[in-house]
């Protein structure tokens, strides 16, 4: 539409609307200036491993040896590498919904079968014990947790990392925890990983980060995970067959942020949460959707009510709706396998804020009578 010179205002972004750090740029340029760009170790720079191993240490207590790392194209191929590594064909693997969507595509790509379990609003979207409880059967294998959530901006609290917890060593199941958004929190809200229960919850959880959100780094497509050597060995051996490396250019840049920027991505969420707050002030005022308080991403997860038979009660159908009507552009429920849901980011440049939620608000109030 915008090719077309048609204006849109897009809160469907997923990432953060700042610059990459000068220190990755710097980095960059020297690399290729000095034609220092072959290929590194298949597992990754040792020295970002270990910049990465003392990140770990500092702020999360947790202690991995550079052999504990991997360093991957972006955590999306992390999960994917681990999950081919640890699910045979058939396996069942937990995720609570709404969930990132490329978590049942990459279970359904390595033979395993996602196991939906309904996250509620009343919980505040958070993963509970007898929920996960009821779950479980003999073919579970483990569960993908995601905190701060995309979509919800939920942050798991002590509780819901408790259930995780007690049912995971309770089944024998492995966790892989998605952390991608670690930094992008507000306060009060503070980030707890499973990792940080129990030495023994440490032995069998997957932590996956990376560069993407909280240094501004997507294209850069550079991830990390860790946890259990052989794990990590078998997931940097499928790596080692398929993409190697992960690209050197990308890692030099992200040993220089770790160096010299690495509290960045609090400068990335001290102006989110600016948008955030302005973003929930003009939500205030918009008949028919009610707004999930979030407390970390950049996301905000919207309930909308339509009257009943309404053809929008299909949330892609209201998506197009808004985005071909009203020229606003949201990421419908049905994408986070869940209905009756936008997903809304602010991470937009702060001008276009105002224009977009009048969009959105003429374009429900159209349909909303
Ligand atoms: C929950 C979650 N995990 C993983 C990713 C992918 O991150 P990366 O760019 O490092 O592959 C995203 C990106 O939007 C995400 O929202």
């Amino acid at each position: 539409m915008r090719q077309a010179g048609e204006e849109v205002v897009s809160f469907a972004v997923g990432e953060p609307d700042a610059p990459p750090p000068e220190s990755a740029k710097l980095a960059a340029t020297e690399v290729i200036q000095d034609n220092a760009t072959g290929y590194t170790v298949n597992q990754g720079l040792v020295e970002l491993r270990q910049s990465i191993a003392e990140k770990f240490k500092q702020d999360q207590g947790l202690i991995y040896e550079p052999d504990q790392i991997l360093i991957t194209s972006g955590a999306k191929q992390a999960i994917y590498s681990l999950l081919v590594a640890l699910c045979d064909e058939g396996d069942e693997v937990l995720l609570f919904s709404p969930f990132y969507p490329s978590y049942p595509e990459q279970l359904r790509l390595c033979g395993a079968i996602p196991v939906i379990i309904n996250t509620r609003p009343e919980d505040n979207f958070q993963p509970t014990r007898p929920e996960i409880k009821k779950a479980i059967t003999e073919k579970t294998v483990g569960m993908i947790v995601n905190s701060p959530n995309n979509p919800t901006g939920t942050v798991y609290d002590h509780r819901a990392i408790e259930a995780i917890s007690k049912s995971a060593l309770e089944h024998d199941l492995w966790v892989i925890s998605d952390e991608i958004y670690e930094k992008i929190i507000y306060p009060p809200s503070f980030h707890i990983s499973p990792a940080q229960h129990s030495p023994e919850m440490a032995d069998r959880t997957l932590m996956v980060n990376g560069f993407s959100k909280a240094f501004a780094m997507t294209g850069w497509r550079l991830g990390y995970c860790a946890g259990p050597a052989e794990v990590i060995t078998a997931a940097n051996l499928l790596q080692s067959h398929t993409t190697s490396n992960a690209a050197t250019i990308s890692q030099r840049a992200a040993l220089a942020v770790m160096e010299k920027e690495p509290e960045y991505g609090s400068v990335v969420a001290s102006e989110l949460a600016k948008e955030r707050e302005l973003m929930l002030k003009l939500l205030a005022n918009i008949p028919g959707i009610s707004v999930h308080p979030s407390s970390g991403a950049f996301y905000l997860w919207l309930r909308y009510l339509v009257p009943s038979g309404s053809p929008y009660a299909d949330s892609l159908a209201l998506a197009n709706y808004l985005l071909e009507n009203h020229g606003v552009a949201l990421v419908p429920g049905s994408a986070f396998g869940c209905e009756g849901y936008l997903r809304l980011s602010y991470s937009v440049e702060r001008g276009l804020l105002e224009d977009g939620c009048r969009r959105l608000k003429k374009g429900l109030e159209q349909i909303l009578g």
